[in-house]
């Protein structure tokens, strides 16, 4: 059988009267009636009340909460783990069409029935407008799986072109032997559901470890999966303490591979506390990381002015610059700053407005809580006493909801604090260099950071363009010529970056699935 053919999933428009915007308004509202929900672990299908009350509070008004969550305790990934293991054997072997037709269907479900109340936990839940939640909640989750079918299918494909005479070579991609643990951010749902869902697909058991900023729309996938068949035990969902329910999972002899989405410095660690466990476990446990990022653009001096600046601020700013990909290091030529640059840069981005997401007028929402409130606004306040002017923004209101206003940063030292270090919020810092400094320029990019996810090349020249592909060749795991640096689509740009910021297995393509199989070669004399 061959599985149907698969397109991106359309994105709808929200036009002002339009069916979708009607019906995505109604799913908030209900939602908002509703509210605080009670969310528990899931182990073995079953709901877990371990009394351990959590609480995900709305970013844009942090008093009112959207749920309640119950932390797994010790006991529950205890048997979250032991009930993994033991639906393992019946979930890699079932036929590889029966396990696509769950993530086709689950693909179906998250599109379909449950597109808009899957972006209304999104919105409300981790801040982001309708059309941010459009992207992530609706598009690219059902991408993910359903791509994830197709890049299976071609896996499964890849197959010895030889056969000695008398002789019949194959591979079989086996589960991963063990359990897997996934670990997920706050800032995409679609990561929510592709890092558990990956290597279930390929017929592992997953031990998901949401991020405590999007418990309800990560337990709304949980349930979606659960309805589209996905039997229980085979992801169990277990919010919890991240170093609790983590530790507990790396600290067993069965751990088999890390799916994590996150800070660098939480991925380091959890590298290092596995390394440390090397002794206790049965095989070499896989380890897949997206982590942080520098992300920047280079304006050459032969760049179109407009569309480098709404490229700009669509990189720096949407979703309040909070994607693992937002831009926040901008490097314009001298020439183009002053011939216009500069000035549709602030006034485009003085008309843009801040606030809560559900009003449809609000470009920028709220950064996702507390502490990205305060290491936002304190990185702002270095980049002043550092002698960043700051050019636009700069300012702050967390009185309601944690508000930060886009900001712009203009810094004579290309090695200054936010110039290098990950902000991960709506503040953008500009390098102007002299034009005859575009190649010295491309070598500071490649050094001054630890990063290397996402970067964006502006020029009409494609001399400048070539230029800077091979001299920032390790700089980016994902480089756009003339484009914003954020929105890779799945199946279209596969994802990720080396150095400080990942693996670079490449989420949405078929390189990832390959790192939560275990082949084995068969040779079969006739
Ligand atoms: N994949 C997203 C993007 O490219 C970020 O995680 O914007």
């Amino acid at each position: 059988f061959k599985i149907p053919a698969i397109e991106n999933e359309p994105m709808r428009s929200y036009a002002p009267g339009s069916a979708e915007r009607k019906a995505l308004v109604a799913a908030i509202t209900q939602m908002e009636h509703e509210l605080p929900f009670e969310v528990p672990c899931v182990v073995n299908g079953k709901p877990v009340k371990t009394g351990k009350i959590a609480k995900q509070p709305m970013p844009h008004d942090h008093a009112r909460h959207l749920c309640t969550y119950h932390e797994a305790d010790e006991a529950t990934v205890a048997s979250a783990i032991d009930g993994a293991l033991e639906a393992k054997a019946e979930w890699e072997s079932l036929p590889w069409n029966d396990r696509a037709a769950i993530f086709l269907k689950a693909a179906d479900l998250v599109s379909g029935k449950y597109r808009y109340k899957l972006m209304a936990a999104t919105i409300l839940g981790q801040g982001k407008n309708a059309w941010q939640a459009e992207i992530d909640a609706a598009a690219e989750l059902t991408d993910f799986l359903r791509f994830g079918v197709k890049f299976v299918e071609e896996l499964y494909a890849q197959q010895p072109s030889k056969n000695a005479p008398g002789a019949w070579n194959r591979v079989e991609y086996r589960a991963l032997e063990g359990f897997v643990l996934a670990v997920s951010p706050f800032n995409f749902t679609a990561i929510g559901g592709n890092l558990p869902g990956t290597p279930a697909l390929v017929g592992n058991v997953v031990v998901w470890k949401p991020a405590p900023a999007a418990t309800y729309s990560n337990y709304l996938i949980h349930q979606i999966f659960a309805e589209a068949g996905v039997p229980p035990g085979v992801i169990q969902f277990t919010p919890g303490p991240p170093p609790e329910v983590v530790a507990q999972a790396i600290n067993h002899p069965k751990f088999a591979a890390l799916h994590f989405t996150g800070s660098t410095f939480v991925f380091k660690k959890l590298w290092k506390d596995i390394s440390a466990n090397l002794d206790i476990y049965q095989s070499y446990p896989r380890i897949v990381g997206e982590t942080g990022g520098k992300n920047f653009h280079i304006i050459h001096k032969s760049a179109d002015i407009r569309n480098a600046v709404i490229q700009t601020i669509r990189g720096a700013f949407e979703y309040q610059g909070q994607k693992c990909s937002a831009l926040s290091r901008l490097y314009v030529s001298s020439s183009i700053w002053s011939a216009g640059f500069k000035d549709q840069l602030l006034s485009e981005i003085a008309k843009i407005k801040v606030g809560t997401p559900t009003d449809w007028s609000n470009y920028l929402g709220p950064v996702i809580g507390r502490p990205a409130y305060d290491k936002i606004t304190g990185y702002i306040r270095k980049a002043k006493d550092a002698g960043g002017e700051i050019l636009i923004g700069g300012t702050g209101d967390d009185s309601k909801g944690f508000f930060i206003q886009p900001t712009v940063i203009l810094s004579k030292d290309p090695k200054s604090v936010t110039l290098v270090e990950e902000i991960f919020g709506p503040v953008l810092t500009v390098y102007v260099y002299e034009d005859e400094d575009y190649e010295k320029t491309l070598d500071l990019i490649d050094t001054s950071t630890a990063y290397a996810l996402t970067g964006a090349i502006f020029a009409s020249e494609r001399k400048a363009l070539l230029t800077a592909t091979n001299r920032l060749r390790n700089a980016a795991g994902n480089v756009y010529y003339n484009e914003k640096c954020t929105g890779a689509v799945v199946g279209q740009q596969p994802f990720g970056g080396a150095r400080g910021s990942g693996t670079n297995d490449k989420a949405g393509s078929i390189s990832i699935f390959y790192r939560f199989v275990s082949a084995r070669s068969i040779k079969e004399n006739f």
